[in-house]
């Protein structure tokens, strides 16, 4: 039996499913990946764009950066890996298959995914820096820093930051999802980012079967039970079509 095959095998007998998905999976919808020759992080660096640090240093500067890619997003749409996985979530039934993204882009749920955990927060989400207050729209410009209307503190973008602790609530939740999974796919992340890339080790603890989706080897390869070398955008319909 292929790989493929072995692989709808397996999710064919699984009741609970979780995908940890990454950059890779919008790649295909024509966002840019973070790593890798056309990655984000070979243009800009990382601590002066994504870091509490940066935007305490120079808030236009990192809000500029958020608006830039609002803007690039809100011209992608869903390609077939996220409909794949949206389609898939359907079939499966309430509780059978979890989303787990690194993606702040928002296409799981535009191509109509459900149980979507955003570990990694969403680029729609504006929250205040000292607060509870926050709102989602689609602004994607502006040349001043916006401000709280609760307390002025400034406003930043709902995003996780390197440095910075996952929401608690999600994470918990990405955790129990894959402790109760029988299968685990890893969908176009490098697996190089933690913690998330630690939920591939926690399913191979407890003899979760791992199926890995991407262009190239990766550190959750040695892990994966299945490595199905390709883009998800190819690969996904195949392997989810009933
Ligand atoms: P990366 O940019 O690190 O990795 C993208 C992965 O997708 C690579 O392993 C590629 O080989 C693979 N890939 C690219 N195109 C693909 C395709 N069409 N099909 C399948 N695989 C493909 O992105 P992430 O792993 O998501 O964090 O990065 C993790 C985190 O690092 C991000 O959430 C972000 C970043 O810094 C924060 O901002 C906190």
């Amino acid at each position: 039996m292929n790989a493929l095959a072995e692989a709808r095998r397996i999710l064919a007998a699984a009741e609970r499913v979780v995908a940890v998905t990454g950059a890779g999976l919008s790649a295909e919808s024509g966002i840019p990946t973070f790593r890798g020759p056309e990655g984000l992080w070979r243009q800009y660096r990382p601590e002066q764009l994504a870091t509490p640090e940066a935007f305490t240093g120079d808030p236009l500067l990192v809000w500029e950066w958020y608006y830039w890619r609002r803007e690039r997003i809100s011209q992608c749409v869903p390609n077939p890996g996220h409909i794949a996985l949206a389609e898939f979530e359907a079939r499966q039934g309430p509780n059978g298959f979890t989303v787990v993204t690194q993606n702040v882009d928002g296409l799981h749920g535009s191509a109509g995914s459900r149980q979507v955990l955003a570990i990694h927060g969403d680029i729609w989400i504006t929250r205040c820096t000292c607060c509870s207050y926050q709102f989602r729209d689609r602004k994607m410009d502006g040349t001043f820093v916006p401000l709280c209307p609760e307390c002025e503190a400034p406003l930043r973008p709902g995003v996780v930051w390197f440095g910075e602790d996952l929401p608690h609530l999600v994470w918990d939740g990405a955790v129990r999802a894959v402790n109760r999974a029988q299968v685990l796919l890893v969908i176009g992340t490098s697996s190089v980012v933690y913690p998330a890339a630690g939920l591939t080790g926690l399913a191979k603890n407890q003899n979760t079967r791992v199926i890995e989706i991407n262009l190239v080897p990766t550190p959750a390869s040695p892990l994966a039970d299945i490595v199905l070398t390709g883009q998800s955008g190819v690969i996904l319909p195949e392997l989810l079509k009933k």
